[in-house]
């Protein structure tokens, strides 16, 4: 079998029916047996035995078979959306008196979750710097998980994998990374030991901004207690969005290796521009974890942040673009900015904003594919209208 990313992501199931190039979508709710002693396979977890679709399904099982190969796993589990895939994971594996240890920085819902929800189920977290993430075995030896993203929302600093891996295997915590950000392609923690990778598929892997989505990827074994969790929680994922997932996918690597040179070059043409304070992009070999980017993952991703004088220019900014997208989320073929004073980072105080090292002046870019120098002449010009 070739196993290069852009075969795996194309060639899954094959419809042996009909020869068809796409694996059909079954949206069937339920699958009715020959004979009623056929139960017994599902109890005796047969993989390839449909029953109910918030269990199992086989155009889901084929997307989950291609997300697991991207990842170099064993299996992956899809979900309804990427919160219905942490929240569902971390349940998972956690019960009242779990101690979780997660990265202050995180997405602003799995925070809230971690903060106000999972406390009423008794299990408590304490939210950490980098730095104690990688001494988590001796700061928090009882933790149950440590769980965090790279690169990190809006500012794209990463956290050195490895050092965490080393540090929670010495007292048996599960590892959980957020690996929205960077995709299957450009990064596989599970190949530097993490236990369970999460995606939003919402955003890079479908690609489109038109799929709500998420993922858990892990081990068999693992994967057996999350798709416990999916079936008891329901947060499972319908059919057809499963088959606009399996089409996305087909064009994922092309899209990303787009978006790694374009946001590359974005990166370095903002770095030229004088009304730009600061730019924060992995890629750029002046950013504090370019070194540490460069060992984890294989493309820089198409997510970066610029820092204009103040939120008045980041607006003025943003209200000019005339290609790109004065929008929130990430991840699609189409340029996106975002304000993160005014979006994912609204009403924190100036200590929970320090805390996230977010400025009022930052603008984070999700990079499309549209051609590059029409994106630069669209920033160039933005940027103009900011007075000097
Ligand atoms: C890094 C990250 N993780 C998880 C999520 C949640 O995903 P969803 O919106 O698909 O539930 C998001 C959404 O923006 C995100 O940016």
């Amino acid at each position: 079998m070739q196993n290069n990313k852009s075969t795996l992501s194309i060639h899954g199931r094959k419809d042996k029916l009909y020869r068809g190039a796409n694996f059909p979508i079954y949206p069937s709710t339920t699958f009715a047996v020959e004979k009623s002693d056929d139960y017994d396979k599902f109890i005796g977890d047969e993989e390839e035995f449909y029953i109910y679709s918030r269990y199992s399904n086989p155009t889901v099982r084929n997307v989950e078979e291609k997300l697991a190969a991207l990842e170099n796993s064993e299996a992956a589990t899809l979900f309804s959306s990427g919160m219905a895939a942490i929240t569902t994971s971390i349940l998972a594996f956690t019960k009242s008196g779990d101690h979780i240890v997660a990265l202050r920085r995180l997405y602003g819902m799995t925070y809230r979750f971690l903060r106000d929800i999972a406390p009423r189920f008794g299990i408590e977290t304490h939210f950490v710097e980098e730095s104690e993430l990688y001494a988590v075995d001796t700061k928090y030896p009882d933790a149950k998980i440590v769980y965090f993203e790279t690169p990190i929302n809006p500012t794209t600093e990463c956290v050195s994998i490895r050092k965490v891996v080393k540090a929670a295997r010495k007292t048996g915590a599960l590892t959980f990374v957020d690996n929205t950000f960077a995709s299957p392609i450009n990064q596989n923690p599970l190949d530097l030991g993490v236990d369970v990778v999460l995606h939003s598929a919402t955003k890079y892997i479908g690609g489109h901004s038109d799929i709500m989505a998420g993922a858990a990827v892990a081990s068999k074994k693992l994967t057996r207690e999350i798709q416990e969790g999916l079936k008891a929680f329901g947060g499972c994922i319908n059919p057809i969005d499963a088959y606009m997932l399996d089409r996305s996918l087909k064009t994922l690597k092309v899209r990303i290796e787009q978006q790694n040179r374009s946001a590359q070059r974005l990166a370095e043409f903002f770095m030229r521009q004088r009304k730009v304070k600061r730019v924060l992009y992995p890629g750029l070999p002046s950013s504090k974890c370019y070194n540490t980017a460069k060992r984890q993952m294989t493309g820089f991703g198409g997510m970066l942040c610029i820092e204009l004088g103040n939120l008045d220019e980041g607006k003025r900014f943003c209200d000019s673009l005339e290609v790109a997208l004065n929008a929130t989320s990430l991840g699609g073929v189409e340029t996106l900015v975002s304000i993160p004073v005014l979006t994912s980072h609204i009403k924190m105080s100036p200590e929970e904003l320090k805390a996230a090292r977010v400025t009022e002046g930052m603008v984070r870019i999700s990079v499309g594919i549209e051609d590059t120098d029409d994106l630069m002449l669209d920033f160039k010009k933005a940027l103009e209208k900011i007075k000097a």
